[in-house]
């Protein structure tokens, strides 16, 4: 008998954050459409969570789709160092053009861990290119970067990370500001006050995969302020926040201080192509421009850096993104989002219900502590699941983050789910 995707993929692939042994058996995918994912036995799900977090305009968009194979016909991929191309340099403009405005070089690479590490990178060799002694590194407990080493370094140490403990490099880790701002507002001031430090990595707004823990501008600003103040270099980590997820374009403009490297991918190419963008202020850059060739260079780069039809992908996104449509239904998912999180207020089976920009997240409630090893979990997915609806929470915290071409007939269908599920 013809065997399925499913059963196929179990004895050839080797699937991400997967216990193989005794993980559930991977849906087998036959097609995408809008906010629908259909199976190979032809169940349909909405896609509550863009994939990924990645696929802002929903699946197999047509003009993002019509864009990336006129890209393939016509210059697919070429060596980034010596050439350029114009799907790069639109990019960069555009980018620039609505990022923050001290920002002023976009540096392309692959995903979200590489942004990162290009922006731990760029940090470092700033210090020394300006002959300053700085090594230290501050970032947030529940914060998550990446999976390569330098992103995990300054991610949160839990379970994921362990095996690497011994290779990964020294970070100061301050309390969540989500959690408890006051002291996190304390232990950077502790810090900054005592030694250089190099840089600040955070996640402005939300903690995401530590589980969608929000907090407030103010204290981001406090926090900014604080490591300006100490010559701290700020690495706003925007994989997931960025292209409107919080409800500005970057969550890092909602206050008075801005960041000086931003780290980008996820939705960047709307989630159809691999990319990752770190931007940097015009200072930092400059600290990189010598005479000598070997001097100061900044010695990073990947075969498919700039990729041309990563490249048009994201431009098509970019278009989509700042149609009057796409403006209206993020606002529109905002609002719907508010007035479903009040109803739900005073429900005793749910906590900390929480909403910003696109994103609605929830706390069930258990008898084992909030965290993603919280076997509620499980029982969250397949319920959702078994409904029609991709929902993977982040242990017991099940949370929103929906394509942006989400109608407001998904939303209530997906909220009724919810609801069924809580009472
Ligand atoms: C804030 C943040 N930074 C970095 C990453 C890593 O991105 P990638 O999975 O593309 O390597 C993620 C992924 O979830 C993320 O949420």
């Amino acid at each position: 008998m013809k065997k399925s995707l499913s059963e196929r993929s179990q004895a050839s692939v080797w699937h991400p954050f997967t216990q193989m042994q005794v993980g559930p058996k991977p849906i087998g995918l036959k097609k995408g459409e809008g906010v629908y994912l259909f199976d190979e036995d032809g169940k349909k799900y909405i896609d509550a969570i863009s994939s990924w977090w990645t696929c802002l305009h929903g699946h197999s968009q047509p003009y993002i789709a019509d864009k990336i194979a006129e890209q393939a016909r016509s210059l697919e991929h070429v060596i980034f160092a010596g050439f350029t191309h114009e799907p790069a340099v639109s990019l960069a403009e555009r980018l620039l053009e609505n990022l923050p405005d001290n920002q002023a070089r976009i540096f392309y690479s692959d995903n979200g861990s590489t942004a990162v590490e290009v922006g731990l990178k760029m940090a470092f060799q700033y210090w020394q290119n300006i002959q300053q002694e700085k090594t230290k590194v501050i970032a947030f407990k529940e914060g998550y970067h990446g999976d390569t080493f330098g992103a995990m370094s300054v991610g949160s140490r839990s379970a994921f990370t362990e095996p690497f403990f011994p290779f990964l490099f020294d970070v100061e880790f301050v309390e969540s500001p989500a959690k408890n701002a006051d002291q996190c507002i304390t232990q950077i001031r502790q810090l900054v006050e005592a030694h250089d430090v190099a840089a600040i990595v955070y996640e402005p707004l939300v903690q995401g995969a530590g589980g969608m823990l929000m907090y407030s501008k103010e204290t981001l600003d406090e926090i900014l302020a604080l490591c300006k103040e100490h010559e701290v270099l700020c690495i706003a980590d925007e994989v997931m926040t960025g292209f409107y997820r919080t409800g500005t374009f970057f969550a890092s403009e909602v206050g008075e201080e801005q960041p000086d490297i931003m780290c980008l991918s996820k939705g960047l190419t709307g989630g159809v192509m691999a990319m990752g963008v770190t931007t940097c202020t015009a200072k930092i850059y400059d600290a990189f421009l010598s005479d000598h060739f070997m001097n100061k260079t900044f010695f990073h780069g990947h075969s498919f850096t700039a990729n041309p039809i990563a490249c048009a992908s994201a431009n098509a996104s970019l278009d989509l993104l700042l149609q009057v449509e796409c403006q209206d239904r993020i606002k529109g998912i905002q609002a719907k989002n508010e007035s479903f999180m009040a109803r739900l207020k005073g429900n005793i089976k749910v906590e900390n219900i929480r909403v910003l920009g696109t994103i609605l997240a929830l706390d069930v409630k258990s008898d084992v502590v909030t965290g993603y090893g919280n076997a509620v979990r499980d029982e969250i997915n397949y319920f959702f699941l078994e409904k029609g609806i991709l929902l993977r929470p982040l242990g017991n915290t099940l949370y929103l983050l929906p394509p942006y071409c989400i109608s407001d007939e998904e939303l209530d269908f997906i909220y009724e789910k919810i609801v069924e599920y809580i009472t």
